[in-house]
């Protein structure tokens, strides 16, 4: 198998046993927007209402809004008619699970689990809520979240605000069936210290456990101190283990996928280390990645950067890094973990070059933010389009067929 990528509108030539070695020409160029107009144009005209905002409260009208649709009668099968995904190319199965398609909605946009089901509307395939700690916390000072437009890029420091693991489990709770798989993203309250870290998880496992299909380990936020530290292999392992068992304790009828969301910030020991103890311990996957500290490759002046001050940098300036280290972990851990990518995915085209790199999952945020609630489905087509022209019957056929290990970073 070779896989060249190259330069804007370079040719690509692939031979993959799973594509019946056919020569894919795949180019650059990128692809027409498939959703229709009208879902685009209506965000095109409220975006600019909503950036007149405080980032913090545009998210507020929105997630209320979302909210306050789900609880119209017909609210969630309007959204469903005009977002929705549905294309066999995109299922899939993983971790355990089975997926309508591989798009995730990314831990941090529906913090307290207010409006899952509206997002699982929109198209995705699975909706991750949280972060949620133990505690219920405010997170940190206002403001806390700044828009770079020119970068398409958001930088917080939120701090983890939710009103516990607890209260989002009544909501949790109450779901009803929807064709999304949901997710539970699980952090340390900040008053929490470290040594005493693996307690406050477990208490949040039990909480969201029995309401949840699958469960993922937060400890790449920038934005608790010390919390990063929780990736060291020593500490890691033992917190893993302890939630693994509560998993199992809570609820034995069946076996809920637990996960890890690591920083593109790790060095590659750091990576490898994590891949190992992913291994040793028989994890189901990891996320990769969080938010970045660095400011590195920024159209913004440094003046309007500086002024946010301390946070994760989310959107394109993190695609590139978050994509080294899924290379780095997809090369240390073979098939034998799933992989979640994370990080400035905009559109089919990074979609299927992360599914590529040996994603099975591709989860956005920020894309969300710029491009609005046609995002979901514009990616999912995008990526569908960009499968059957490389010869791929389905998703999966792709995943990681461009395994080659990155070099190491400097
Ligand atoms: C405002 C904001 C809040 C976030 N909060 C969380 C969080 O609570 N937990 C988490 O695991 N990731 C959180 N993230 C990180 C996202 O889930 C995602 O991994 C990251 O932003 C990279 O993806 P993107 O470039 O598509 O946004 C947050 C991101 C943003 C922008």
């Amino acid at each position: 198998m070779a896989w060249h990528s190259g330069r804007d509108g370079e040719k690509f030539s692939i031979e993959t046993p799973r594509a019946q070695n056919a020569e894919l020409v795949l180019s650059r160029r990128p692809i027409s927007p498939t959703a229709r107009p009208s879902r685009t144009v209506v965000y095109r005209l409220f975006k600019p209402i909503l950036f007149l905002l405080r980032a913090e409260t545009a998210h507020r009208v929105v997630m209320r809004l979302l909210g306050w649709l789900a609880c119209l009668p017909g609210g969630l099968w309007w959204l469903r008619m005009l977002y929705s995904v549905d294309d066999p190319v995109l299922r899939l199965r993983a971790f355990g699970l089975e997926l309508n398609n591989p798009l995730g909605l990314a831990a941090g946009l529906d913090k307290d689990a207010e409006a899952f089901e509206a997002f699982g509307a929109l198209g995705f395939g699975l909706v991750e809520v949280g972060t949620l700690t133990g505690e219920p916390q405010p997170g940190n000072e206002k403001p806390r979240l700044f828009r770079l437009p020119r970068d398409r890029a958001l930088i917080n420091r939120m701090g983890f605000n939710n009103h516990g693991a607890a209260a989002a489990a009544v909501r949790l709770k109450r779901r009803r069936r929807g064709s999304f798989a949901l997710g539970a993203n699980i952090g340390r309250t900040k008053l929490v210290e470290n040594e005493r870290a693996i307690e406050d998880y477990v208490k949040s496992t039990r909480s969201l456990a029995p309401h949840v299909d699958y469960l993922v380990i937060n400890v790449s936020s920038p934005n608790t101190p010390g919390l990063r530290a929780l990736q060291d292999k020593e500490s890691l392992a033992p917190l893993l283990q302890r939630v693994r068992a509560t998993l199992d304790a809570e609820v034995p009828a069946r076996r809920i996928p637990l996960l890890v969301k690591v920083a593109p910030d790790l060095v590659d020991a750091d990576i490898d280390a994590v891949a190992e103890v992913a291994l040793e311990l028989g994890l189901d996957g990891i996320i990769a990645t969080n938010t970045t500290i660095a400011r590195t490759g920024l159209a913004t002046p440094a003046s309007e950067i500086e002024a946010c001050g301390a946070g994760g940098l989310s959107g394109p300036p993190v695609a590139e890094r978050a994509l080294y280290v899924l290379r780095r972990l997809r090369a240390k851990l073979g098939t034998q973990v799933t992989l979640i990518a994370s990080g400035g995915i905009f559109d089919g085209d990074a979609a299927f070059e992360r599914i590529c790199a040996g994603a099975s999952i591709v989860q956005i945020y920020t894309g969300l933010i710029y491009e609005g609630p046609a995002l979901p489905q514009r990616i999912a087509r995008g990526l569908a389009q960009r499968l059957r022209q490389a010869g791929f019957t389905s998703v999966e056929a792709a995943i990681g067929v461009d395994v080659a290990p990155p070099r190491p970073s400097a």
